[in-house]
């Protein structure tokens, strides 16, 4: 894929009608014609074909991720909002001072894997699969607290040679709760507001962190709110953003303690996302039901949704494991 890439600027960057002086002009110039014709021809089925660093492979959607996130996005109407907002500023400023890093945090099933997919599939042609989204996961890729300087250097590395290849390339960290407080620091200037450094300019790359930090802490939130009988739908960003700041700067396991990151202020958004409710599960479901090539069946899934496990015990109000175990149970169900 590299080397097509390659391929692709030699050709479009070699002079053609150097060196073949011997030949009468005019054929020379319906040779170096030709060979053009044939260059430009093949360089565009070279673009077609093999994902480049280049707007026919890289552009953002703006109008599929609100689809996107409006109709696949289930319960998560703040995080939705700040993430729309937020991509569209980054992506629409041709001049950002710094690269975008967002902080998505909530438990798990509650739908942080999945935004940040939306994100990567409405700005790279080939989504998650593209050679230009990365995604990192603690306990796959530095699972050994012993190694951590190996570690590093390693993402060190990798983010500088990814974003050395194309400026406009994704990073996404999950499990930010388990990664070692250290190994963010590695990569701290490449998130701050440097115009270059060695040289490389990381100002057009995407951040993402995942964590379930603070998740405690957006539930309270959520259940303070729905045992005083409000909507959940009138719940704000204000309304999370002391719980969830809180919680990040004083967790010691949120990947983040001590690395400075917060203090700089180089997170751009804490994203929360909240708890989710019987519906949102059902909605989940039915949706999983079509991507699995069924019929949706209200039904088979109430049946799922109901079985699953809910809390506060006596209430049953918020799902405990979200829409991320659906997938495997509504097997059963079927
Ligand atoms: C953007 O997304 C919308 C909705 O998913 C889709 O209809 C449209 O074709 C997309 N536009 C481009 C340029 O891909
Ligand atoms: C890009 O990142 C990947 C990990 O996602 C890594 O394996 C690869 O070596 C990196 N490329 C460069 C040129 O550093």
């Amino acid at each position: 894929m590299r080397l097509a890439c390659w391929l692709v600027m030699f050709a479009g960057c070699c002079s053609l009608t150097a060196g073949i002086e011997p030949i009468s002009t005019s054929i020379a110039v319906g040779m170096a014609a030709a060979l053009t014709g044939f260059l430009a021809s093949y360089q565009n089925v070279l673009y077609y074909f093999h994902e480049c660093c280049r707007p026919e492979w890289i552009s953002f959607n703006k109008t599929g991720l609100k689809y996107d996130l409006d109709t696949k996005l289930y319960g998560q109407h703040v995080a939705a909002q700040v993430i729309l907002k937020a991509v569209t500023g980054f992506m629409k400023n041709e001049n950002p001072k710094k690269p975008l890093v967002l902080s998505l945090h909530g438990w798990t099933g509650t739908g942080k894997n999945f935004v940040s997919q939306l994100i990567a599939e409405n700005i790279y042609e080939k989504g998650m699969s593209s050679s230009f989204v990365h995604l990192f996961t603690a306990t796959a890729h530095f699972p050994h607290e012993m190694h951590i300087n190996t570690y590093k250097s390693q993402l060190q590395n990798w983010v500088k040679g990814n974003v050395t290849i194309c400026p406009r390339s994704m990073f996404i960290f999950d499990e930010m709760d388990k990664m070692h407080p250290g190994l963010i620091d590695s990569i701290k200037p490449y998130l701050d507001f440097y115009e270059s450094l060695d040289g490389v300019s990381y100002r057009q790359a995407i951040f993402i962190f995942l964590s379930n930090a603070g998740g405690e802490n957006i539930v309270q939130v959520a259940l303070d709110f729905w045992r005083d009988g409000r909507e959940r739908e009138e719940m704000q960003l204000k309304d999370l953003e002391t719980a969830l700041s809180l919680s990040v700067f004083n967790n010691r396991n949120s990947g983040f303690w001590h690395t400075g990151l917060i203090d700089k202020n180089l997170v751009d958004f804490f994203v929360p996302f909240l708890p989710l409710e019987y519906k949102h599960i059902v909605q989940c479901g039915l949706s999983e039901m079509v991507s699995k090539g069924h019929v949706p069946d209200k039904e088979v899934v109430e049946m799922m949704a109901h079985d699953l496990n809910y809390f506060p015990k006596e209430e049953r109000v918020f799902s405990m494991q979200g829409c991320k175990v659906i997938p495997s149970r509504l097997d059963f169900y079927v």
